[in-house]
């Protein structure tokens, strides 16, 4: 009767199933003779996570899968997928199941063998053999009355999700290493070509593989507290990462690493490989609504091998790093807008010599690309000079691009991992194509044909007002064309521009900048450098360094100009001037631009000193080197100009007032200069967005009134707004108050390694990591003495070995 009855309510449960369209709503569980199929899901207990069929946006319709993704989050974020390789077509023929002889599996259109299975063995109580879905994302197999026994869980298959708790490394006794694999791009989950895993060799690190084959990043070995790559992921880092916790065990039986975050909120962190080979672990930002980064590596995205596959080139200053070389298109054009990139370019014009044999090898052409890192499998070739190089590689069919700078190398086959706008690169490549994609002689003509009647159009004018304005507007075009070479100006250029410098706008710690209009479009600034003595060739190799910089928030250099002893530098104009005028001045800005303008701050010197290829300490930043464009967004000026000023850097900041304040103790105290000096600047800077005043404005200035003291002890008593009594801000917004306050507490610590890295302060200012109470500055009690006293500060006598021992070591190469 028991029996009957069960068996009847099973029936009755199954022919649930398969009417209602999710009965197993918020129910954790899959039991034996249960199935998971159509729209059906599991919801873990709290809701946190999802199981079911799912198919992406990105894909072609028909592709089903079975995975775990966010219950809470809206969009579906994919964490988990069973059938990566394999989707099924219907979800509604498709079931999830624990078969009879215990294992789990997924049934396509009744049939018996599993299109995918756990792999289950031996499981001697199959039919009390449940599926669980757990609160952290983990899906278990496991015996209904043994908690701990788990025959198989979706923590060690991973896909290209690493979840906050689960273990990635070695087990030792069956010596299988656990990988993540990224998915193929944003439309397929089958296997790409980037994984992660702890080192097969032996040793203690964790390393970034293209194709299984390559490695292009490792965290470096595990030094006992930290791996010796990547201190923010040490265990015993207490700051700023202070959320997550890092765990990293070796013992006899396995070795592995984890992390964990502390604060429940931030349950939605997860860790991924993305489809462009990117390590990082992304937040789920609630006021965004987005997933944002709060680790990434490697940091160049073109150090990811292969990302743009073969005849591409990769460029670490645009949003989308791959292009097609010219006279190549993109292979699989849909991967590539899918972010899958590795299948690279083909070839749009077979090379004429292999379909011609050798007699018409003048039917290939090279053209070249300067500034370049060069591909990997160069061959070294013996050649007389580049004329040789370039012969040996025209004759040889399947030669694709030779380089010449001292030695000739040739490249056979595929290019791979070229990339352009090196700052700095003095590499070129020339790169063979079928004549036919170049232009060819007729063009040449045409341009000939045109030159000579633009010529006598010019000459039958022949006025010189004409000319002048003619030369001008040649100028403008260059400037307008948006081209990213810079522009080398006559000076006699520049005087036209300037109206003989008859405009000034201002004038910085390194010369005098005056208005230049070309046309009612073009505005452009242009500053007279002051007390610049080197050489003209150094001047225009640090210039191209600048020029090569290009970073929303920092100010673009259009050209530059040296003659004789003259040397000056071509900006885009900013048409709100400098930040100290509004700040200080009568208008009073919002606190939403105020803030907007501190994270972009924040982002151009982050780009500075992290990301382009020579870190360039900025040395002086106070609100006058700041500009803010039309909609109120800040660019950093001046950057590389401590660099080109060298030696000369001391004098022009023991001359400058206005200076005080912002400058690090290392410059005084002798220690070296690291970019941690910039973090300390940009810390005062930032009391003074948030306060709208100088911090060493007032003759009444002492330790209870200065502001960032005051700042520093209305943190700890947690009255943050008690700051803000004195001034009315439109809109303050109390969290954002309460972050760029700790911030800028934190930036000027008297001990340089407790300022947080440009990078770290984006993150913390966009509200991605969190950031401990800062202590109270003592260098705050230093300052707010000295400013009763300015004799204090007096650069006169101050220890300048330190800055010496710097300026010495930025101009190592130049002098060498
Ligand atoms: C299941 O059946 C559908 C329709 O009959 C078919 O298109 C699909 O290929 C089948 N799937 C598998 C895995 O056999
Ligand atoms: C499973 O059982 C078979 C036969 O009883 C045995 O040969 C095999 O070694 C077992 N496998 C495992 C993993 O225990
Ligand atoms: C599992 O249950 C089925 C009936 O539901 C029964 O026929 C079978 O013998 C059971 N198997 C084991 C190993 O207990
Ligand atoms: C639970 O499973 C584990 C691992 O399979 C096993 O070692 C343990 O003896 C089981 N406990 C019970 C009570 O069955
Ligand atoms: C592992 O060893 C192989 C063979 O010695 C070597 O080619 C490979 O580069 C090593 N991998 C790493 C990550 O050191
Ligand atoms: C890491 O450790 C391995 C052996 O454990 C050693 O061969 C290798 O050189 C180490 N790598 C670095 C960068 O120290
Ligand atoms: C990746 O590696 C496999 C096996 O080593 C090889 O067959 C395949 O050609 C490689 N893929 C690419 C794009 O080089
Ligand atoms: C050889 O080159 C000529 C152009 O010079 C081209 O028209 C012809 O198609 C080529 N031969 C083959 C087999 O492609
Ligand atoms: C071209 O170079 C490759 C690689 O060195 C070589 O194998 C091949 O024989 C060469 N072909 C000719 C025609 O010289």
């Amino acid at each position: 009767m028991a029996a009957w009855l069960s068996s009847c309510a099973l029936s009755l449960l199954l022919l649930q199933l398969s009417i209602q369209p999710s009965p197993l709503n918020a129910i954790d569980t899959l039991a034996v003779n249960q199935e998971l199929s159509g729209n059906q899901k599991l919801i873990s207990e709290n809701g946190n996570f999802a199981l079911g069929f799912f198919q992406l946006a990105e894909a072609s319709s028909g592709k089903w899968y079975i995975g775990i993704w966010y219950n809470k989050i809206p969009g579906q974020t994919i964490v988990w997928v069973a059938n990566r390789e394999n989707p099924v077509s219907d979800p509604a023929l498709s079931s999830l199941a624990i078969s009879g002889d215990g294992n789990f599996v997924l049934l396509v259109n009744h049939s018996k063998s599993p299109l995918w299975s756990a792999d289950i063995k031996n499981n001697t109580a199959a039919n009390s053999t449940i599926v669980l879905l757990l609160d952290n994302g983990n899906l278990v197999v496991r015996h209904d009355s043994n908690t701990s026994g788990v025959l198989w869980q979706s923590f060690d298959d991973f896909t290209d999700t690493w979840l906050p708790g689960n273990k990635l490394g070695r087990n030792k006794k069956t010596g299988i290493i656990k990988q993540i694999i990224s998915w193929k791009d944003r439309g397929d989950p089958a296997q790409g070509m980037f994984s992660i895993q702890l080192d097969p060799n032996g040793s203690l690190q964790f390393i970034l593989q293209w194709n299984s084959s390559v490695v292009y990043w490792t965290t470096g070995n595990w030094t006992g507290n930290e791996f010796s790559g990547v201190p923010e992921m040490s265990p015993a880092n207490p700051y700023p990462s202070s959320r997550f916790m890092f765990q990293f065990v070796d013992n006899d039986e396995e070795a592995y690493f984890t992390y964990n975050v502390k604060n429940d909120a931030l349950i939605f962190t997860r860790t991924i490989i993305d489809v462009s080979g990117l390590f990082q672990t992304l937040v789920w930002a609630e006021a965004q609504q987005a997933w944002t980064d709060a680790f990434t590596k490697p940091k160049a995205k073109c150090s990811v091998y292969g990302v743009c596959g073969e005849y591409s080139t990769c460029s670490e200053n645009d949003a989308s790093p791959c292009s097609c070389l010219r006279g190549f298109s993109e292979n699989h054009p849909n991967n590539w807008k899918l972010d899958d990139r590795t299948a690279g370019c083909r070839r749009n014009t077979p090379l004429q010599c292999a379909n011609n044999g050798s007699v018409k090898v003048k039917q290939d052409k090279f053209y070249v690309i300067n500034s370049v890192s060069l591909p990997d499998n160069a061959h070294n070739i013996n050649a007389k000079n580049i004329h040789h190089c370039e012969l040996i590689c025209l004759k040889n069919c399947s030669c694709t691009a030779y380089s010449h700078s001292g030695t000739c190398l040739v490249w056979y086959s595929h290019l791979m991992n070229l990339k352009n706008n090196i700052d700095g690169s003095s590499d070129s490549i020339f790169i063979r194509v079928a004549a036919s994609e170049l232009p060819n002689s007729r063009n040449n003509k045409l341009w000939f044909i045109g030159t000579i009647i633009g010529g006598i159009f010019v000459l039958s004018f022949g006025v010189a007002i004409l000319y002048c304005l003619q030369r001008r507007r040649k100028v403008m075009n260059s400037l307008n064309q948006g081209d990213r070479s810079l522009i080398r100006f006559k000076h006699s250029d520049l005087l036209l521009l300037t109206r003989n410098f008859s405009e000034r706008l201002g004038a910085g710690s390194f010369g005098t900048v005056f208005k230049g209009v070309g046309s009612e479009t073009t505005t452009v600034a242009v500053k007279k450098l002051e007390g610049f003595h080197q050489g003209e060739k150094q001047f225009r190799a640090e210039v191209s360094t600048i020029g090569n910089i290009h970073h929303m928030n920092l100010i673009r250099l259009l050209g530059f100009c040296s003659e004789g002893v003259k040397r000056l530098l071509v900006y885009e104009y900013m048409p709100n001037g400098s930040l100290d005028k509004h700040l200080f001045g009568s208008s009073s800005l919002s606190w939403k631009i105020r803030y907007q303008i501190a994270v972009g701050i924040a982002k151009g010197l982050a780009y500075l000193h992290e990301e382009c290829r020579d870190c360039i300490i900025h040395c002086d930043i106070k609100p006058q080197n700041i500009l803010l464009d039309a909609s109120f967004v800040p660019k950093v000026a001046d950057f590389g100009l401590a660099k080109l000023l060298g030696r000369n850097f001391s004098r022009v900041l023991t001359s400058m007032r206005g200076t005080v304040g912002y400058l690090a103790p290392e410059w005084i105290s002798g220690e070296a200069i690291t970019t941690k000096a910039d973090v300390f600047s940009y810390g005062m800077m930032l009391f003074e967005i948030i306060s709208g005043r100088r911090n060493l404005e007032h003759k009444d200035t002492s330790m209870e009134t200065f502001f960032p003291m005051l700042v520093a002890k209305k943190l700890l008593e947690g009255k943050v707004q008690a700051v803000m009594d004195k001034e009315l801000i439109n809109g303050v917004d109390v969290r954002e108050l309460e972050r760029a306050c700790k911030v800028a507490c934190w930036c000027v610590q008297g001990n340089e390694s407790s300022r947080p890295t440009m990078g770290e302060i984006v993150k913390i200012l966009e509200g991605v990591i969190d950031v401990e109470m800062p202590p109270v500055p003592r260098y705050l009690e230093v300052l707010a003495k000295c400013s009763e006293n300015v004799e204090f500060f007096s650069y006169e006598t101050a220890d300048w070995t330190a800055y010496t021992r710097y300026t010495a070591r930025v101009h190592g190469d130049a002098e060498k």
